[in-house]
């Protein structure tokens, strides 16, 4: 009689987004972990709007949305409140796609190189801000782009993962540049959490060195 072999099947890992608002960077990863074969488990969306597109995504494809709401709380305040809705959902890692607020640092403590934002813009140019797309057109770039990146205590200041250069055309508006960057933030951020599931990425100082495939 053959004997049984018995095979490690790794969990995938488990994943939170936070998001804001249209959310179509949180869809471009459940449409990977559905479609695309990453290896992650979305337990749970975070939004801090209600009404917010981000959660009606979510609902669509099965995952608990919570509404922590910001409004009115400070940094820290708030940061309290999503670190312990953070705790309770246990994720390895927390994404930050379209989150319109400044994580607290008790979150980034508790959370060490385990939480990874998208940009719009190359950083870092333009960092910080809610316009970046207008305000890289406003003042004359002809290269914009995006940035994948670890969250530090800085804003948007934190180790560079990916970016993505995209090109500024003559008839270019906000609306029009935005598009494409978002295009390239769908991609570049897939990339990044496919790369940190797989154990690729290593934060050394300022640096993510990219490890080869095994
Ligand atoms: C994206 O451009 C992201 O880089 C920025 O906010 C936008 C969110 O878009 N932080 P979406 O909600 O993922 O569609």
């Amino acid at each position: 009689m053959a004997m049984a072999r018995s095979r490690t099947v790794s969990a995938p890992t488990r994943v939170v987004v936070l998001a804001s608002g249209r959310g179509t960077n949180l869809q471009a990863i459940i449409d990977a972990a559905r479609e695309g074969g990453l290896p992650i488990e979305l337990v749970g969306v975070v939004y801090n709007r209600a009404g917010a597109r981000c959660a009606t995504r979510a609902a669509r494809a099965g995952i608990p949305a919570h509404l922590l709401i910001s409004r009115g709380l400070d940094r820290e305040s708030y940061g309290q409140i999503l670190l312990e809705k953070l705790l309770e959902l246990a994720p390895e890692l927390i994404v930050t796609a379209g989150f319109n607020r400044i994580m607290g640092t008790q979150v980034i403590a508790a959370f060490p190189n385990r939480i990874i934002n998208i940009h719009p813009s190359l950083l870092p140019a333009f960092a910080g801000g809610l316009h970046a797309q207008a305000d890289a057109l406003a003042h004359g770039v002809k290269i914009s782009g995006c940035t994948v990146h670890f969250v530090d205590n800085e804003v948007d200041a934190g180790p560079i993962i990916g970016q993505a250069a995209v090109a500024v055309r003559e008839d270019d508006d906000a609306g029009s540049l935005s598009a494409r960057i978002l295009e390239q933030e769908h991609l570049i951020l897939v990339e990044a959490i496919e790369m940190y599931v797989k154990g690729r990425l290593r934060v050394e100082g300022r640096r993510v060195r990219i490890l080869d495939r095994d």
